[in-house]
C-alpha cells in the first residue's frame, strides 16, 4: 500500500512511525514532511495547504490511503477534494471540520445541545464587544472565531487587557478574517485534560487521556505555545470523570454533529477542564493534538492504519482498540525565544541510539551539517515506562544526550501530574 500523510511536524512524525508498523504498507509519502521525517517517509515539498497540489500528487502516485493531519487543510476541505478524486482519506470533511474552524459554531453547538462549556457571548461588532466589558467581571476569556495558530485565545485579567485584545483581533486583524467575530467567555478553573478520540460518526472510542503543558516557561508561566510537552495518562481523568465525559460530552457531541448534518469521521479532540462543577469543554479540535499524539500513539497497541480505515468505512464498532498500561512523557526541545522570535539553522547532535526514537518537528536536512533547526518546536523526546515518574525521568535522560545551540525546554513536564499522583498516595 502507498500511504500519504499531509503535514510536517512532530505529530505527523508520530503518525508516520505508527503507520509504518503495518506490514501492508510499502511506501509512505509526507507532504511536506521535514528533515527527520525523511528517515521514515519520502518527503515531497508540497505545502499542507496546497490542496490542488496534494490532489494531483495523490492521483499521479496512485495513493491508496491519505491521512490529513493538520487543522488548516481539514478546515479548507482537503478531505472532500481527495475523496471526490477517489482517494480514500482519514479525517473529517469540511462540514465537520468547522467544529475547530469556528469557535462561534462550536459554542453554539454546545449551547443548542446542552453540552457543558463556559458561559459565553458572541460579538461581530467591536463596539458591542467593548461595551459588554463595562458590566463584565474579570478575568474574561477572549477568543477569535477562526483558526489562529493556537494564539487566538487571550485571558484578560483586567478591562484594559480585554480592550486591547478585542481591538487587536477585531480592528488590527492580527489573525486576519479569523477575527471578524469574537467569543467572550467565562474564565474556568481546574486541571486540563486532552482526550483524543476515534469516531466514525456512529461509535466513539476515546484514546488514552493526556495532559499538555501549553505555557512556554516552567510553572505555567510565559506565553501560550502550541504545547511544550505532554504526559499520558492524565491522573485527573479518573474513571468517574471519564464516564461523565462519555455521557455528557462525547456521545452528545457525535449526536449533535449528526443532527446538524455534519457527521464527524476522524480524530475528534476534546480539550477539557475538570472544574468543581464537573468537566467542561474548553475547545474541540478536528484532528490529533500536537504534542498529545507523541505520547498517545506510542501507547496504542492496535494497528493505527487498520483503525483509520475502519473509521472511514464506518465500522469502528467492530474494532477492538487497546492501549498499553504504561505511561509516557514527551518533552519538547524548542528554539529559545519560541513562541516569539527565535533564530534557526543550528546543527542538532543526537546519538545514533536515539535518532530512531525521537519525533522531529522543526528541523531540516542541511547537505553539510545534517539535521538543523528550522522551527520553534524542534524535537519531541518521548519515553515510555511502567510508571509516569520513570517515563518522565527517561525522557529527560534522553533530552540530556541531545544538544543544539539555542535549545530550550521546560524542566517541569509531568510535575503537576506526579504531584497529583503522589498526593493521592
Ligand atoms: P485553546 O487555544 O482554545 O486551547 O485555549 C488555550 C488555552 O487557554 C487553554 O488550554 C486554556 O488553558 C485556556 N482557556 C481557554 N478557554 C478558557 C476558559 N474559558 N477559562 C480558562 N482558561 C481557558
Ligand atoms: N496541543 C494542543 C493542540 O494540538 O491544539
Amino acid at each position: 500500500m502507498k500511504v500519504l500523510v499531509v503535514g510536517g511536524g512532530g505529530r505527523e512524525h508520530a503518525i508516520i512511525k505508527k503507520i509504518k508498523q503495518n506490514p501492508r504498507v510499502d511506501e509512505i509519502y509526507a507532504l511536506p514532511g521535514n528533515g527527520g521525517i525523511a528517515r521514515d517517509a519520502v518527503c515531497v515539498s508540497i505545502s499542507a495547504t496546497d490542496i490542488e497540489g496534494i490532489r494531483r500528487f495523490a492521483l499521479e502516485n496512485a495513493i491508496d490511503f491519505a491521512v490529513v493531519a493538520p487543522d488548516d487543510p481539514l478546515v479548507l476541505g482537503a478531505v472532500d477534494v481527495l475523496e471526490d478524486a477517489g482517494i480514500k482519506c482519514f479525517g473529517p470533511d469540511k462540514k465537520a471540520a468547522i467544529i475547530e474552524g469556528s469557535k462561534v459554531f462550536s459554542k453554539e453547538l454546545m449551547h443548542k445541545y446542552g453540552i457543558p462549556t463556559a458561559e459565553y457571548k458572541v460579538f461581530d461588532s467591536q463596539k458591542e464587544a467593548l461595551s459588554y466589558l463595562d458590566e463584565a467581571e474579570f478575568p474574561q476569556v477572549i477568543k477569535a472565531d477562526g483558526l489562529a495558530l493556537g494564539k487566538g485565545v487571550i485571558i484578560a485579567f483586567t478591562k484594559e487587557q480585554a480592550t486591547d485584545a478585542i481591538k487587536s483581533i477585531m480592528q488590527d486583524k492580527i489573525f486576519g478574517a479569523s477575527g471578524n467575530r469574537v467569543v467572550i467567555e467565562e474564565f474556568l478553573k481546574g486541571p486540563e485534560v486532552s482526550v483524543l478520540s476515534f469516531t466514525d460518526g456512529k461509535t466513539i472510542v476515546p484514546m488514552i487521556s493526556s495532559m499538555d503543558h501549553k505555557r512556554a516557561l516552567d510553572n505555567d508561566m510565559g506565553l501560550n505555545t502550541g504545547g511544550m510537552g505532554t504526559i499520558a495518562p492524565n491522573p485527573f481523568y479518573t474513571e468517574e470523570v471519564a464516564s461523565e465525559c462519555m455521557e455528557k460530552i462525547f456521545l452528545p457531541t457525535i449526536r449533535a454533529m449528526n443532527a446538524e448534518g455534519r457527521k464527524f469521521k476522524g480524530c475528534l479532540y476534546f480539550g477539557l477542564m475538570i472544574t468543581p462543577k464537573g468537566p467542561r469543554v474548553i475547545e474541540y479540535n478536528c484532528r490529533f493534538g500536537d504534542p498529545e499524539t507523541q505520547v498517545v500513539l506510542p501507547l496504542l497497541k492496535t494497528d493505527l492504519l487498520d483503525i483509520m480505515m475502519a473509521v472511514r468505512e464506518e465500522r469502528l464498532e467492530n474494532v477492538d482498540i487497546e492501549f498499553s498500561s504504561q505511561a509516557a512523557c514527551c518533552v519538547i526541545m524548542a528554539s529559545s525565544g519560541y513562541p516569539s522570535k527565535y533564530s534557526k539553522g543550528y546543527k542538532i547532535s543526537v546519538p545514533d541510539s536515539l535518532i530512531e526514537k525521537i519525533y522531529v518537528a522543526g528541523a531540516s536536512l542541511d547537505p553539510e551539517k545534517g539535521l538543523v533547526t528550522s522551527g520553534g518546536r524542534v524535537l519531541g523526546v518521548t519515553a515510555k515506562a511502567d510508571s509516569l515518574g520513570d517515563a518522565v525521568k527517561a525522557a529527560y535522560d534522553m533530552v540530556g544526550k541531545i544538544s543544539f545551540e539555542n535549545a530550550y525546554y521546560r524542566r517541569d513536564i509531568g510535575k503537576r501530574a506526579l504531584d497529583a499522583i503522589n498526593s493521592k498516595g
